[in-house]
């Protein structure tokens, strides 16, 4: 049986381990939005130092809209439901935006994923 009392200590243990590893969380969250970015989006967008001559040169590199867009987090948040992306980007778990036939050959992120993405994005402001 727990005592409030050890209770409150033990949610002041994890307290403090949580705000320990805060920046720990941060770079692991970056990371893995750089791992996404790169293996999912750079088809289409040029995403930093990956791939300067990659990308399809009328899609707007990922420095450009975090540089040149005040709004560009919202737009992140939301990218998958903003045109193209339905089309292309599927979260899994959820039913695919469009079920057009002319759908390009999909990429499937996780919901989780978009945090990351938005996280590693910003490392690119300048
Ligand atoms: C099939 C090509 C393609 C893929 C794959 C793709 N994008 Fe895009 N994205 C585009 C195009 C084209 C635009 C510009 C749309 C416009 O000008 O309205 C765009 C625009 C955006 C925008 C700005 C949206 C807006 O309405 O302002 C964000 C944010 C974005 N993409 C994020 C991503 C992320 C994150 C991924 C990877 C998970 C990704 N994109 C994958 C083609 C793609």
């Amino acid at each position: 049986m727990f005592h409030s009392k050890s209770i409150w200590s033990l949610s002041l243990t994890l307290g403090i381990v949580l705000s320990a590893n805060a920046p720990l969380f941060a770079q692991t969250l970056i990371e893995q939005g750089r791992e996404v970015s790169q293996k999912q989006c750079s088809r289409c967008h040029v995403i930093g130092d990956f791939n300067p001559t990659g990308g399809i040169s009328s899609t707007p590199s990922f420095q450009m809209m975090v540089n040149a867009l005040p709004d560009w987090e919202e737009r992140f948040s939301n990218f998958f439901a903003r045109r193209p992306h339905p089309a292309a980007v599927e979260i899994r778990g959820t039913p695919p935006l469009t079920q057009s036939m002319a759908a390009m050959v999909r990429v499937v992120i996780d919901i989780e994923d978009v945090d990351a993405i938005t996280a590693f994005a910003r490392t690119l402001k300048k």
